[in-house]
């Protein structure tokens, strides 16, 4: 893995939140969340780990154990489908089918050329206008193949 951030950036994001064990969690978040591909790569970890005390080996328990964060890179756009109970019911099953057929991929992949990542996210708070797609802080409702289609091409041209 290479990196993704600089070491300055890196050292920057642990200086504003805090450089100690207790605020781990809030700097690996804020870091793959700067993350070019939204992931901790492990230059990156082990600066955090040197600057905030703690072994490589507690640090990688610490990247497997929270499922929200990522250690291998992740597509330009990541498309979060809302499976939570009110958009199930909207269909959300059918986005997935959609998407899958589109990009060749399935929840937890990223397609070949690194330009989309497939998952789930819990409800965003859109529940009127399920099923939703979430993209980067952007979400887009009553989503029909069509609609998906359009989204997918318009990504794909930015
Ligand atoms: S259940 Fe999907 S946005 Fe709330």
């Amino acid at each position: 893995m290479s990196a993704n951030l600089t070491r300055e950036d890196t050292m920057e994001v642990i200086n504003s939140v805090g450089a100690d064990t207790e605020h781990l969690l809030m700097i690996l978040l804020e870091l793959q969340r700067k993350s070019k591909h939204s992931y901790i790569d492990e230059e990156t970890a082990h600066i955090v780990a040197d600057a905030v005390g703690i072994s490589y080996n507690r640090m990688f328990e610490v990247l497997s154990f929270y499922a929200m964060l990522e250690t291998k890179p992740k597509g330009k756009y990541i498309l979060e489908v809302c499976n939570n109970t009110p958009c199930y019911f909207n269909k959300s099953s059918k986005v997935v089918e959609v998407l899958e057929q589109e990009l060749g991929i399935k929840p937890g992949e990223t397609t070949y050329d690194g330009m989309f990542s497939l998952q789930y996210t819990p409800c965003v708070g859109a529940c009127d206008i399920g099923p939703v797609i979430k993209v980067k802080d952007k979400v887009y409702g009553n989503l029909n193949p069509a609609k998906i289609r359009e989204l997918i091409d318009t990504l794909r041209k930015q």
